[in-house]
């Protein structure tokens, strides 16, 4: 298929791959705590909890949460575009025992990558929102395509406030507007000091 891409997106493209090597290559990069987010632990654990299932965690860093997600019967499957993130979260998961499978690539070009699916969850902690706009499509059809009957996305973003560059951020309206054949079923906002948010996104029932 012919690239349409302008010099400008392939600009974008380029600094935020370089932006995301340079923090990796740094040492460890300042979003990774290791820890678990109640809010993923809240879905897995908690009253009304999701059996488990399918998983694809998009922007897994070095793999925390999909550790914590086969931890709890999930068969997991984790992307990150850095290749050093990668290596970190296969170390990972061969260290805790997790069966995970985690695969160097494009969230927004999930076809190359090799995920069939379907998913019935996927988990997003803070990928989507550094992703260029021109990108964003083909993130949410990568993730329709792949989507299980009533699957659901967890996604935690920053809000544009947070960055300084005009590109970066996601917003509910925003989300709800792309992602056609889903649901914005509940936005909670995150305890950080800049604004953040907790989206979580219901695959609309075909017959509904
Ligand atoms: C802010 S970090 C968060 C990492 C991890 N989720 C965590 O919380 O520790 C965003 C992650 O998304 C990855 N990422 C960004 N754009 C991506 C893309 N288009 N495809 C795959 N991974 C991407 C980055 O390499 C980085 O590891």
């Amino acid at each position: 298929m012919r690239d349409t891409r302008t010099a400008v997106e392939l600009d974008q493209e380029a600094a935020v791959r370089r932006e995301l090597e340079d923090f990796y290559r740094d040492g460890t990069p300042p979003w990774d705590s290791g820890i678990t987010p109640p809010e993923l632990v809240a879905l897995v654990e908690g009253p009304g909890a999701l059996m488990p299932g399918q998983a694809l965690e998009l922007g897994c860093g070095t793999g925390t949460n999909a550790v914590y997600l086969a931890r709890h019967g999930w068969r997991v499957t984790a992307v990150d575009l850095v290749d050093r993130a990668v290596r970190q979260a296969r170390e990972k998961t061969a260290a805790a025992g997790a069966d995970v499978t985690v695969l160097c690539g494009d969230t927004t070009r999930l076809d190359e990558v090799g995920v069939p699916g379907p998913y019935d969850l996927f988990f997003d902690l803070s990928c989507y929102c550094g992703i260029p706009p021109h990108r964003r499509d083909a993130y949410a059809a990568g993730l329709t395509k792949r989507a299980a009957p009533g699957a659901q996305l967890l996604m935690f973003g920053y809000g544009p406030e947070a960055f300084d560059d005009p590109i970066s951020g996601v917003t509910a309206d925003e989300l709800s507007a792309r992602f056609a054949g889903w649901r914005l079923a509940d936005v909670t906002p995150g305890t950080n000091p800049v604004p953040t948010f907790w989206f979580t996104l219901h695959r609309a029932d075909a017959a509904a």
